[in-house]
């Protein structure tokens, strides 16, 4: 390659391993080892790109086939540039799809599209801003008492038996069962939707294998068949709460930006971005807190402080480590040339423990005052419509945990999974 010019300028020139990136660039060993599905950054990716945002802030993976971006600046740089860096290839599935697995899929007519959040503009904003009411405060708070009434629900069939798994046995079902009530799902289909949720995430996501592949397809499959139905019996009587009665009745009014189509596939999108992310964000953050015992003491002896403790533990502990963008053109990430094409991984993880933005940022301080500026729900036009949801969920969760069991405690050496 030629001298360095576009090369990363962080790259240390004695240090290279064989592989060059995409502007001839030779890779570092650490970019060439850099491998996401590995145990390391499963367990902490922000520990395990300490080296990238102290060495090498934009690197090549050529594992992957990305461009990892690991700094806090940069990553809400990219997020924020939805022209220059379109998320069109947010839901890009990771693993290729088999064609046994393409052929299921097909049987069953499975034709999701694209929803808000890998949506180019204008479509996008017209959408999001269609559809943006049922996220606003004031709605939200129409849930707050489900919310509540499910949580003691809950804590009342664990508090006497003295030890319990508090992802199966309510971590996972509340803010599903929370998600199917936002939308407006009717309860009799709620049993049915929540065993087809799972496989969406592990058929874009995941690492299935061939045979996995196929399995996964029938569960998608029956699952958008599924959402159909449940839909049309939705457009029998759409009044009321709940955001897909809410989108078909906007439907009427602008049926070019509301399409048929796009109520499908937000059908499906909608349980999966709602119920998983909370899910594991809240699983996060009970063991994040029961880890740091002062800090569960304080939000016991003082509630008042758990809006900013449930916002502390998105930004060292969120659900979604890393978010996913294409370049549109050639441009610069920190310095470091871009080609047109690039796909971004840009890893908000790593970007929320930056000590270039947050004052010693690994330690858990729920009095920070730049907590919210975490980029755990993304940033810009696209940040997560249901981020006030998911904190009003965790808000209620830490409520009723610190006053119900104040005296909780992890259970000693547990090992922790995480989904891929
Ligand atoms: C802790 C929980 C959650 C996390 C960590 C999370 C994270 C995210 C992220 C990273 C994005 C992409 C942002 C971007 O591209 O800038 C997003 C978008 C979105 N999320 Fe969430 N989310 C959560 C909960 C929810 C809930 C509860 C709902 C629905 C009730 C929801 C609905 C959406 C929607 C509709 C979008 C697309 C917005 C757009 O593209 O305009 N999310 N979320």
């Amino acid at each position: 390659p030629p001298a360095d010019e576009g090369c990363c300028p962080f790259r240390d020139a004695t240090s290279r391993a064989p592989g060059v990136d995409p502007n001839g660039c030779p890779v570092s060993p650490q970019a060439a080892s850099f491998d996401p599905f590995d145990s390391d950054y499963q367990l902490d990716p922000a520990e395990a790109l300490r080296w990238s945002r102290d060495q090498e802030p934009v690197f090549y993976s050529p594992q992957l086939g990305y461009w990892v971006v690991s700094r806090y600046a940069d990553v809400k740089a990219i997020f924020r540039d939805n022209q220059t860096f379109s998320p069109s290839i947010a839901l890009e599935k990771i693993t290729p799809v088999t064609q046994a697995a393409q052929d299921t899929l097909r049987r069953y007519g499975y034709a999701m599209n694209r929803t808000l959040v890998n949506e180019d503009e204008p479509a996008h904003m017209e959408r999001r801003r269609a559809l943006m009411k049922s996220f606003e405060l004031e709605e939200l708070a129409h849930h707050e008492p489900m919310v509540r009434r499910l949580t003691r629900e809950y804590l009342d069939r664990l508090v006497d038996k003295g030890e319990a798994d508090l992802v199966d046995e309510m971590l996972w079902e509340i803010p599903l069962t929370v998600a199917l009530h936002f939308l407006g799902i009717p309860e009799e289909d709620m049993d049915t939707l929540r065993e087809y949720s799972i496989a969406h995430t592990v058929n874009t996501w995941g690492r299935p294998s061939p045979e996995e592949q196929v399995a996964v397809a029938e569960a998608v499959g029956k699952f958008w068949q599924y959402a159909g139905r449940v839909l049309e019996k939705m457009r029998q009587d759409p009044s009321g709460h709940g955001w897909m009665k809410y989108a078909i009745r906007r439907q009427k009014e602008l049926p070019e930006v509301v399409t048929d189509s796009y109520l499908h596939s937000m059908m499906m999108a909608g349980i999966v971005a709602a119920h998983e992310t909370t899910a594991h964000a809240t699983a996060n953050m009970m063991r994040l807190l029961l880890e740091n015992r002062v800090v569960w003491e304080d939000l016991c002896a003082n509630p008042s402080l758990i809006p900013n403790a449930v916002e502390e533990c998105l930004r060292l502990s969120g659900s979604v480590a890393a978010w996913r963008r294409i370049a549109t053109t050639d441009t610069q990430i920190g310095g470091v040339a871009i080609p047109e094409g690039a796909k971004l991984l840009i890893v908000s993880a790593s970007a929320n423990h930056d000590g270039r933005h947050f004052e010693n940022p690994d330690a858990l301080d729920i009095y920070r005052d730049n907590t919210t500026d975490h980029l755990t729900f993304g940033y810009g036009s696209h940040q997560c419509m249901g981020k006030n949801l998911a904190r009003l969920e965790m808000r209620i969760f830490l409520e009723e945990f610190t006053r119900r069991l104040p005296q909780m405690t992890l259970v000693p050496d547990q090992t922790f999974t995480f989904v891929p």
